[in-house]
């Protein structure tokens, strides 16, 4: 590289000998230019040969940072060949926009970054035109849109207490400016009080009342971009603060569990008491499911009983053409629905008689148990009555005394 640039510079004088002396003048349009981080840019250069060139070196870089610092080469073009030399840092993010005949060398830089925020070069070498201005400078400033600010309150919003609402942008080049705008409970503007100060993003609020209640919100903007936050501002009374109102929603929370708790509980009980009842329910039902089973069974019985009939008649020939004249087959499916219905009551009646007849049996059962006591009842006064007749009648009990008795009967002897 250094011996090629030795090489052209040798070359130029070479040329700058032929062609005699000429002013080239090398010009960026502004001095300034604003770019939000991330977006592209053309910084437009301009040179003026005096005659047509053979050669022209064109050459992009930034300012050292410092000044004893060397400048960095972002590219350079030769026009014999047309060769754009572009440095790694660059590639790919960079292209020169050329035209020597319209003296046009603008630099195409895409998704700017903070680290572009420098001074550029362009310089232009034309062997034999090195009079004049051959190069200009331009700064980019690289800007970045406020971020989303935080909005914050500072201090405690009570009646008669003074508060600060701020408000920051993280990000912001160059730093953005904030403001404050306050609107009532109403959603109306609202004129901020004489002692109300907004600076730097701090809004700060004096002796704040229920009227300072509202919505604020804060704007942060620069150049590019604006973007806001807003808070929405209750002032308590002092009795109202976080801890007795947490307090107070704790209480109300706890009342309300055990208001729950007890509802549950006399829910339960109540639930407990249908669910026996539906229990003893559910006994009536099975009852009546087998009941229905058992008529069930006993309806096919029934149908098998209608059909016998039906066959019967079916036999007897003046009964069936008077059935296939007179009766349709819908007539004859309804009478045997009415047969199945009719069968179905009969089961349940007997049904029912079978479980009346079971009372009566139980009943009966009782009445011969009973009969049975007063039986024993009676044989038992009997004994007493022959014991009493023995006592009585000593001799003429010999034959009637029971074996199980020897002892009495002894005595009795
Ligand atoms: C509000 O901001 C001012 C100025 O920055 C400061 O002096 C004051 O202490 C702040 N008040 C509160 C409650 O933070
Ligand atoms: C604060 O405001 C109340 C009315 O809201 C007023 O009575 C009181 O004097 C004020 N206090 C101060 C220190 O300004
Ligand atoms: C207020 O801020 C919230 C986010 O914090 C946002 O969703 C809402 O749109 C904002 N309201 C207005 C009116 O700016």
């Amino acid at each position: 590289m250094e011996e090629r640039i030795s090489l052209l510079t040798l070359l130029c004088l070479a040329v700058t000998l032929l062609s005699g002396v000429g002013a080239i003048d090398v010009n960026i349009a502004k001095d300034v230019y604003e770019v939000a981080r991330g977006d592209n840019i053309v910084l437009p250069c301009i040179f003026k040969p005096k005659t047509t060139p053979k050669l022209v070196i064109i050459s992009w870089s930034v300012e050292a940072p410092q000044a004893n610092a060397q400048e960095m080469l972002i590219l350079t073009y030769y026009s014999s060949g047309a060769i754009t030399d572009i440095k790694s840092a660059y590639e790919g993010r960079v292209s020169l926009d050329v035209d020597i005949a319209q003296g046009k060398a603008d630099l195409k830089l895409s998704s700017v970054s903070l680290a572009d925020n420098k001074v550029f070069e362009c310089r232009v070498q034309i062997p034999g035109d090195d009079e004049g201005k051959t190069a200009d400078t331009a700064r980019l400033v690289v800007l970045v849109a406020p971020s989303t600010p935080i909005c914050k309150i500072q201090g405690k919003a009570e009646y008669g207490q003074n508060i600060n609402l701020t408000c920051v942008s993280e990000e912001g080049s160059p730093p953005p400016t904030y403001k404050w705008q306050s609107r009532d409970v109403k959603n109306l503007p609202r004129i901020p009080d004489r002692r109300t100060t907004d600076k730097g993003g701090i809004l700060s609020l004096f002796n704040i009342s229920k009227d300072t209640s509202g919505y604020y919100v804060c704007t942060s903007e620069n150049k590019i971009r604006s973007a806001t936050c807003n808070i929405t501002l209750s002032v308590m009374p002092p009795s109202m603060n976080i801890g007795s109102t947490a307090g107070i929603i704790g209480g109300v929370v706890a009342a309300l569990i055990i208001l729950v708790i007890v509802i549950y509980c006399c829910c339960c009980r109540k639930k407990k008491k249908e669910e026996e009842y539906a229990m003893g329910v559910h006994e009536e039902e099975y009852r009546d499911k087998e009941m229905a089973r058992n008529s069930e069974s006993r309806r096919a019985d029934g149908q098998e009983d209608t059909q016998g009939y039906d066959d019967s008649s079916m036999k007897n020939p003046t009964v069936r053409s008077e059935r296939y004249e007179e009766r349709s087959e819908r007539d004859y499916d309804h009478r045997r629905d009415y047969d199945d219905r009719r069968s179905d009551y009969n089961d349940r009646r007997s049904d029912y008689d079978d479980r009346r007849s079971d009372y009566d049996d139980r009943r009966s059962d009782y009445d011969d148990r009973r009969s049975d006591y007063d039986d024993r009842r009676d044989r038992y006064s009997d004994r007493n009555e022959r014991y009493d007749d023995r006592y009585d009648e000593p001799y003429d009990d010999r034959e009637r005394a029971p074996a199980s008795k020897p002892r009495r009967r002894d005595y009795d002897d």
